[in-house]
């Protein structure tokens, strides 16, 4: 057990919020226990309420839930929509001069985009997309850095109803390609660069790679400048944005689609090899990002919201490109990375922009926190009112941190658990639940989350065991692109039981407060990034000398996991120099292959790996092995015992 989920099980404090904190918000905690008891009394009925309430409808739907095909959940399915427009053109009337986006790019360079702005932008985007062929339903590539013009690129395809997959700017051509195959896309939107950390990086070039073997129904690819490095452009296949636009119309009438069209395809990674595309759908998803910004983070006319997620993450859909336009909010987007050019960058933005709502991962709060009080405290944060957490859980330390260095003791941490699969928070606090630090407290109104032992029976005490979803929800991931039956298996795999089942152990405390300890599946939690062991393990047997491999996580201070892999090679184990040089090869062969991401920080070689007699890798060992302890489970089922002494020493 890590140091930092170890703390979260010793954590006994709780934290009232301030009256004041509490009436600036228009819910109280019995306003919330009433809608949780409307929900239980009226699932599809509560749902439904708020689709109406909340989303723009062309159509109005009268199905509330089409379970006729259950795990395959249909939600408002007789309704249309159209998610841009729920996003921008509702907000017309009464927002048009208000700003939707703040933009700082790495070097300091400020943009603004008020609604009427991001609507001509959108719309001469959407044109631009149609005017190149594509139609309601194609795939869409997104490869683009933390810039407004990824966001007019999402919105653009949920406005002709086309269905984007924005895909991580640090992924690798191998990755991408995986991915524009996979979606079987038709068209790449991305630029001939970013700028991050004070660096050009160019992303064209991985774009070119990714293209060069497949991929032949990719017929266009838009590159949007955004550095002044020259890339080359392939004729009759790439274009660029500014010239696509040329002469487009800042006027385009939102196609309407129905609630279950898809409006996007999120990869992500699983217990296989091979990443699946995440499929979410237009109205349920919609409602969810939408209630949850305004529910978590309670975004008002005067709000300045900074979600620090990048576009490529499900985070970056629902707290960035939909969510906070959905509510008619301003939004902040930036394009550079916490530590330049120090450490104090984040809460310089903060300051600058005078930023309320703040967003961030642990990893990223564990990693400023090293760099003490003085630099936060250089800056005025007191706009702030508002801090959120996503991604891992977090240790109370760093929760401490945040809330007394960041938050002045004054803003109230909203920790929120959810997944790329859920599309939206699912547990979190309401900014006025009691709050205990390393707890994402409970589920939201209409969610309905229970903890299962090994067979699948529901726990009602207080012991640990495996969280699940019991009732399907809105914003529920609604395949596995092309793949029902890896959906079916992997979501629902209690055969005759509806629960959908997370992945993650967690407890439950006798207030009924959820506490997240982490992955229970082959996924890895690096840095807030999902990393499927197996991808990793296919990557590095990809390398010529790789006989076998095997991936675990080791606890890490600051990432939370770090990658440990253990190596097979196809010739003798290399000495010295050579070993080294080995190392640095795998890691980048692994950077090549996935991205930088996901480059093993441990690399350790062995003639074999500890395996059963029957053949069973032990991975507890392993992991045992990676956190540098001694091993005192039973070794005596091993084939070689010998083996562990090899994996010992560290490369
Ligand atoms: O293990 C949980 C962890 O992140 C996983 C989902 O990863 P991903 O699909 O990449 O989405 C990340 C952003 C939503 C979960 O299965 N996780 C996410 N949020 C939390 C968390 N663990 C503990 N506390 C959280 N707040």
């Amino acid at each position: 057990m890590s140091k930092n989920i170890e703390s979260i099980l010793t954590e006994s404090r709780v934290f009232e919020l301030s009256d004041e904190i509490k009436s600036g918000f228009g819910l109280s905690v019995e306003d919330i226990d009433a809608m949780r008891k409307d929900a239980a009394e009226d699932h599809v009925g509560f749902w439904s309420k708020l689709a109406k309430e909340k989303l723009h409808w062309n159509k109005p739907f009268t199905v509330g839930l089409d379970d006729s095909n259950a795990p395959h959940y249909k939600w408002f399915t007789d309704g249309e929509l159209n998610v841009s427009y729920n996003c921008i053109d509702r907000h017309l009337e009464t927002k048009s001069d208000k700003l939707a986006i703040i933009f700082e790019g790495d070097r300091g360079d400020v943009e603004h985009y008020t609604y009427k702005e991001l609507h001509d932008n959108v719309c001469r985007f959407a044109n631009t997309l149609q005017a190149q062929g594509v139609e309601k339903g194609d795939r869409v590539i997104i490869y683009m850095p933390m810039i407004p013009q990824a966001v007019i690129a999402m919105q653009a395809c949920a406005r002709i109803g086309a269905i984007h997959s924005v895909v991580f700017g640090g992924f690798s051509a191998e990755a991408l390609r995986d991915r524009i195959e996979d979606a079987g896309a038709k068209l790449v939107i991305t630029t001939n660069g970013s700028r991050r950390g004070g660096k050009t990086i160019s992303l064209k070039h991985a774009v070119d790679d990714a293209l060069e073997k497949g991929c032949e129904q990719v017929k266009r690819v838009i590159v949007y400048r955004r550095t002044d490095d020259e890339v080359p452009m392939h004729e009759g296949r790439d274009i660029d944005w500014m010239e696509a636009e040329a002469g487009m119309s800042n006027y385009h009438d939102p196609v309407a689609v129905d609630a279950e069209h898809p409006l996007f395809l999120l990869y992500t990674s699983g217990s296989t090899g091979k990443p699946k595309g995440v499929q979410h759908s237009s109205g349920g998803y919609l409602l969810n990002a939408h209630l949850t910004n305004e529910w978590m983070f309670d975004l008002n006319d005067d709000d300045v919201f900074w979600c620090t997620a990048d576009v490529g993450w499900i985070t970056g859909h629902s707290y960035v490109a939909y969510g906070p336009l959905s509510v008619g909010a301003t939004m902040l987007m930036f394009e550079g990375v916490p530590t330049y050019p120090d450490a104090g960058r984040f809460w310089q933005v903060c300051q600058d922009h005078g930023v309320t709502v703040f967003y961030t991962a642990p990893t990223a709060i564990r990693a400023l926190m090293k760099f003490g009080a003085d630099l936060p405290n250089q800056y005025d944060l007191s706009k702030l009112r508002l801090l959120g957490t996503v991604g891992e859980p977090i240790n109370p330390e760093a929760w401490m941190w945040y809330h007394d260095v960041i938050g002045k003791q004054r803003c109230p941490i909203i920790d929120t658990w959810w997944q790329t699969e859920t599309g939206a928070h699912m547990i979190a606090p309401f900014p006025v639940t009691p709050l205990k630090p390393g707890s994402c407290t409970q589920p939201i109104p209409g969610i309905d989350a229970v903890i299962l032992d090994e067979e699948g029976n529901e726990l009602h005490g207080n012991e640990g065991g495996l969280l699940a979803i019991k009732k399907p929800w809105p914003s529920m991931i609604r395949n596995v692109w092309g793949d029902d039956e890896r959906y079916r298996s992997t979501y629902f795999p209690l055969a005759g039981k509806p629960y959908y089942v997370v992945g993650d152990s967690a407890h439950r405390d006798e207030d009924g407060y959820f506490w997240i300890l982490g992955r229970v599946d082959d996924v890895l939690n690096v840095s807030g990034h999902r990393l499927g062991t197996m991808e990793i393990e296919s990557a590095l047997v990809s390398h010529p000398q790789v006989a076998e491999a095997a991936v675990v996580g080791r606890p890490h201070d600051v990432k939370g996991e770090a990658v440990a892999a253990f190596v097979v090679l196809n010739v003798d184990i290399p000495e010295g120099d050579a070993r080294d040089k080995l190392v640095q090869e795998l890691r980048n062969w692994v950077a090549k292959e996935i991205g930088p991401i996901a480059k093993p920080d441990d690399i350790r070689f062995g003639t074999n790996l500890p395996k059963t007699r029957s053949g069973k890798i032990m991975r507890r060992l392993l992991r045992t092995i990676a956190k540098g302890e001694e091993i005192t489970q039973d070794t005596s089922t091993l084939e070689d015992p010998t083996i562990l002494d090899q994996f010992q020493q560290k490369a």
